[in-house]
């Protein structure tokens, strides 16, 4: 397995098709995390540009980068104050500009995140609604209510923040009196704008072709189901989200996945099709019932959404199975690529997942906070997380790999309190541990004394600790070393690359015992999952293209381990 130098020259044929988000693999960057280039201990965009030549050698197809506008920074960069410029901390318009155009150069499409569901409070619109009366034009980009009881002492409602805590703060007029409540669903410093409300149409469409017009390929679309909420504003009286399937289709949750979201994507489908080549969207859109994300993936609306079912599901054949088939079947239905993804800035990260118990987890877990205490085997996790990564990268349609996936990096699951930054640890009042263990800047060296690479200032301290060992997953420790992670992906997205059977098209499941996946793609290539705990032997085949881990010597398959045949 070595490293390929240069971009694939097929990747960069499947990057000038219109279609290329039917197929891609998409790298994301969280940009305080990746490569600091300033020296201040916070990533920033000319990093991601000087590490470009690492991403091009790896072999992705796009990357997406999480916010990186100004912002106040409560929830880190997802609480936007001007979505049309970039954060100081993290540069300038024309080191974007710069960015965006050597990625181009080098065939790799870049996508950022749109926050559409709600602003930073320092937002002028939010500036101009506090400093408002209730009742007026500026108040009505968002959704203030007065509040209940005698004197509107009560929250409006019972809709919760989903970081804990209530989802309504009160506010407070110039004169000290309290006044009307405004409803966030995420952080106070976060509220929830109103989508009925003409402005904040033209402000999120007028942001699109800010970004379009630079180059932009795409966005993600983040909380992209909750964006229109019921105006009545009705209590919760207890309902859970996500509905499970069968529940019928007149009922609706009061603030996500309502009817009325899907307007807003067909408006924003127009705007990314009126460029040459179509922009791409891709949304965050966690909705239980298997047609309700469908219908987001309509060939008027979003092109893809992220499958937090395959994210989620623990590793166990049946269960995966089963999530690989309704995932086909479901996106089959409206025309759309699946998608596959294992980690992202939000969760429990897939190696540390892996390495427990996977009988013991339910479909919603993926949280560091269900998995911490538990007993861990962190050689299985990886494991499986490179075997995972395989079987990701050979189904049919586009894949997201994480930053740091690539080194087999595991969760920090040893933060201390006084390091962690992300406010779901202060909401809960520390209860939960939050996503920081996912948010640590990676290794790019293997030298603790200069933050692993991580800073162009030796001496400056990351925004978040880095563990002590982290030079053992270092990105220079692994370059050109036969079967590290590292070199593992370089190989898988090198193959995919080159292989007509991958990427979107022909998939067949093949006979196996119960502890194997098996499937065939086109032009006779098959992948092969052993989840059990004794090697498999493994059919006629003319080529092991890559496996996981070491075959046995008699050629069957480990435990834990995935390879790719040339049948
Ligand atoms: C989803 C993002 O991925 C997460 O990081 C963020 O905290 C929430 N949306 C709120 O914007």
């Amino acid at each position: 397995m070595t490293a390929t130098a240069i971009p694939h020259p097929l990747t960069t044929r499947r990057n000038e098709l219109p279609t290329w988000w039917r197929n891609a693999v998409v790298y994301q960057i969280y940009p305080r995390s990746f490569a600091d280039a300033n020296g201040d201990g916070v990533g920033d965009v000319a990093g991601i540009r000087g590490r470009l030549n690492y991403l091009a050698a790896l072999g992705i197809d796009a990357i997406w980068i999480s916010p990186w506008f100004p912002s106040p920074m409560k929830d880190a960069g997802y609480d936007v104050s001007n979505y049309r410029d970039i954060e100081p901390v993290f540069g300038t318009l024309g080191e974007a500009d710069a960015m965006i155009a050597e990625a181009h150069a080098l065939g790799i499409k870049v996508i950022i995140d749109i926050v559409p569901n709600h602003t930073s409070d320092q937002h002028i619109f939010f500036i101009e609604a506090l400093a408002a009366e209730p009742g007026t034009p500026a108040r009505d980009r968002y959704i203030f209510r007065p509040g209940r009881g005698t004197e509107g002492e009560l929250p409006p409602n019972d809709w919760q923040s989903t970081f804990g805590g209530p989802a309504w703060t009160r506010t407070t007029h110039p004169d000290g009196t309290p006044g009307e409540w405004y409803l966030h669903l995420f952080t106070p410093e976060q509220p929830d704008v109103n989508w009925d409300n003409a402005d904040i149409k033209a402000e999120f469409e007028t942001t699109l072709r800010f970004w379009f017009d630079r180059g932009v390929d795409g966005f993600r679309i983040d909380v992209a189901h909750g964006l229109v909420k019921d105006s009545n504003l009705p209590d919760l009286d207890g309902i859970e989200f996500p509905f499970a399937e069968g529940t019928p289709d007149e009922i609706n949750h009061p603030h996500w996945d309502q009817p009325g979201i899907h307007d807003i994507f067909r408006s924003w489908r127009t705007i990314a099709d009126q460029y040459s080549p179509a922009r791409a969207f891709c949304g965050e859109v966690w909705v239980g019932r298997a047609h309700r994300l469908a219908a987001y993936l309509r060939a008027d609306e979003l092109h893809t959404a992220f499958n937090f079912d395959f994210l989620m599901a623990p590793w166990l054949p049946a269960t995966l199975r089963t999530v690989i088939d309704a995932t086909r079947s479901t996106h089959a239905a409206v025309g759309a690529p699946p998608t596959w993804v294992l980690g992202n800035h939000d969760v429990c990260r897939p190696v540390s997942r892996y390495a427990r118990d996977q009988h013991d987890s339910k479909p919603m877990d993926r949280l560091l906070s269900h998995f911490r205490g538990r007993p861990a085997d962190f050689e299985v996790g990886l494991r499986r997380a490179r075997a995972a990564a395989l079987l990701m990268l050979a189904l049919p349609g586009s894949a997201y790999i994480y930053e740091g996936e690539e080194l087999g990096l595991p969760e920090v699951e040893d933060l201390p309190a006084e390091a962690m930054q992300d406010p779901v640890f202060f909401q809960t009042h520390g209860t939960d541990p939050g996503r920081d263990g996912c948010r640590v800047p990676p290794p790019w060296t293997d030298r603790p004394e200069s933050n692993f690479g991580f800073s162009a200032e030796p001496t400056a301290a990351p925004w978040l600790p880095q563990p002590a060992d982290w030079g053992r997953y270092a990105a220079s420790v692994q370059e050109g070393r036969d079967g590290s992670t590292l070199e593992l992906y370089r190989a898988a997205l090198a193959i995919r690359a080159a292989h007509p059977g991958l990427g979107e098209g022909e998939f067949t499941w093949l006979e196996t015992g119960p502890d194997v996946l098996a499937f065939a793609r086109g032009d006779g290539l098959e992948c092969w999952t052993n989840f059990g705990t004794a090697a498999v032997p493994l059919p006629a085949h003319t080529k092991v293209l890559l496996s996981s881990g070491p075959l046995t010597t008699d050629g069957w398959l480990p435990a834990d381990a995935t390879v790719w045949l040339q049948a």
